[in-house]
């Protein structure tokens, strides 16, 4: 038994619970975070954001110099891949990034405890043989891959998210099972080095959850970038031999079976999440119908030593949903009065052109019978936007029928995902689309595009 007693001991050290753990240390608590995987920073750092990004940037660059620079006047004799120098560049990255949150650490006295911690009472968390005493406890362990029943992975052949960010060499066929954030987002990085992609999803839509004209037009994008789509199929089980692996699809509705074979399965069909060996049972605590930990509107779980966060609990599965729900659960613990909107927290796809929304979509509009007006501006008539040569996509918003508050917006375009800043922080005022529409952007910008969408609100751009 560890001698030592904690304010605060947070299990798990990614988005959520390392920055829990130094906002608890900014607010005088002793905080104690334990983490098993060896780093901090969780699935975002180590196999998740942070890689996925770092290989969608490389790629885009290899993709952007090959098919796009002699247009801008750029030629280049011979472009090619150098797979492991990008691997490189993405573990650089990554390693940076996670000691550089041991340093933070260290800088707000957090003791970071390297192990798998298991909840032993509603006061106590075990590490090996050390337990360690507590006034609370914070749940923060995050998520896993969910997996396909009859496709098992084994991170060669049929991949999860991680095995595809370290492929050893770009794939022939790569088959992507999942029309989603994970599938699009690395099924463009190996598409853009030269693999096949085809993309075979459930619904008959991809990006389920996003506004349905955003998803349409996106799937045309990806389909003129060269992606296959195979829409309302099911897979029901993979054969490997050798090199190939042998999918049987099936309609979602029924029907007729048929084969697709690919060189490398990447299975992405969602993540669930994860609290395997934590030690519920012992506190009573019980996970909801989708293995998630029920909370109150405080972070508090039954147990209201013991608080959980991030992809644990409900809500959107993003890193900074995570992070503002680790400041909120214990600012409140200190005592502050807290408040975290999930309808004002973005959600991006950092695929090129990118896809950024925050709010409500139409259809949900729609069916909560909400009266609502449109303003939409195409990037075609963004001045920028020509003149980088990226005029794919649109900005949309969705503005309260009378009272003109925004409800949603929705951008498909370039920088989309930086863009979706302003929408946030407008909705997070309560702001209108004349808000939007009123002030002054510069110019030439991308953000334009969204002013001409508010203008667009009330019938009135000025550059379409
Ligand atoms: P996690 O990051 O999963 O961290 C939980 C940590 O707890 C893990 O390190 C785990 O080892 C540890 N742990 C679990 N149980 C225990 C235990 N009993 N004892 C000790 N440690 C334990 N989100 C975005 O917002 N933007 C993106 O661009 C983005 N890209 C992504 C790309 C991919 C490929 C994937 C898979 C995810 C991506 N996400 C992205 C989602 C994002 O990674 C998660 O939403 C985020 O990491 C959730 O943070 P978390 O702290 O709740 O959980
Ligand atoms: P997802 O929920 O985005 O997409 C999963 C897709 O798989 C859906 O379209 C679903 O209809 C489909 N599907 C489900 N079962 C299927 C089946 N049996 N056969 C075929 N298709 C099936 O999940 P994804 O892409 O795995 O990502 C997991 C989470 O990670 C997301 O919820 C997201 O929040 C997070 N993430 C966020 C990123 C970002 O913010 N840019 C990047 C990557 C992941």
């Amino acid at each position: 038994m560890s001698s030592e007693q904690f304010d605060l001991i947070v299990i798990g050290g990614g988005p959520a619970g390392y920055i829990a753990a130094i906002r608890g240390a900014q607010l005088g608590f002793k905080v104690a975070c334990i983490e098993k995987r060896g780093a901090l920073g969780g699935t975002c750092l180590n196999v998740g954001c942070i890689p996925s990004k770092a290989l969608l940037e490389s790629s885009k660059l290899f993709s952007e110099v090959k098919n796009h620079g002699a247009a801008h006047g750029v030629k280049v004799s011979k472009v090619e891949v150098d797979l492991p120098a990008m691997m490189a560049q993405k573990s650089t990255a990554v390693e940076g990034l996670t000691q550089g949150i041991e340093g933070l650490f260290k800088k707000n006295k957090i003791t970071y405890i390297k192990g798998h911690g298991e909840i032993v009472d509603v006061h106590a968390v075990k590490v090996g043989k050390d337990v360690y005493r507590t006034k609370n406890i914070l749940i923060a362990t995050g998520s896993d891959v969910m997996p396909l029943p009859g496709v098992a992975i084994d991170e060669k052949r049929i991949v999860s998210s991680t095995g595809a960010l370290t492929l050893d060499k770009v794939p022939e066929h790569l088959v992507v099972v999942g029309g989603g954030v994970i599938g699009l987002e690395l099924g463009s990085v190996w598409k853009r080095l030269g693999a096949k992609v085809t993309v075979v999803e459930f619904l008959d839509r991809i990006i389920p959850g996003a506004d349905g004209e955003v998803a349409k037009q996106f799937q045309k994008t990806l389909e003129k970038q060269g992606f296959n789509f195979k829409l309302g199929t099911k897979v029901t089980g993979a054969e490997t031999k050798g090199k190939t692996v042998k999918l049987t699809l099936e309609p979602a509705a029924g029907g007729e079976k048929e084969k697709l074979e690919g060189d490398v399965v990447l299975v992405a069909i969602g993540r669930k999440p994860y609290t395997e060996g934590l030690g519920l049972e012992k506190v009573g605590i019980t996970t909801d119908n989708r293995g998630r930990i029920p909370i109150n509107g405080n972070f508090q779980t039954v147990v209201p030593t013991i608080f959980a966060i991030g992809d644990v609990v409900e809500g959107p599965m993003l890193a900074h949903k995570a992070e503002e729900e680790g400041v909120a659960a214990v600012e409140w613990m200190a005592g502050q009065s807290i408040h975290v909107d999930h309808n004002t927290v973005p959600s991006v796809i950092y695929t090129w052109p990118e896809v950024a929304s925050v709010g409500k979509t139409e259809e949900q509009l729609k069916q909560a019978g909400v009266e609502y007006k449109v303003g939409k501006f195409p990037f075609l008539a963004n001045s920028r936007a020509r003149a980088i040569g990226q005029a794919e996509g649109f900005a949309k918003i969705l503005a309260d029928a009378k009272t003109d508050r925004i409800l949603g917006v929705h951008i498909l375009g370039p920088d989309a995902g930086t863009l979706i800043a302003e929408a946030v922080i407008t909705m997070e005022f309560g702001g209108s689309s004349e808000d939007i529409a009123r002030t002054c952007h510069a110019h030439p910008t991308l953000n334009e595009a969204l002013k001409e969408a508010a203008l667009a609100v009330d019938k009135r751009t000025l550059n379409l």
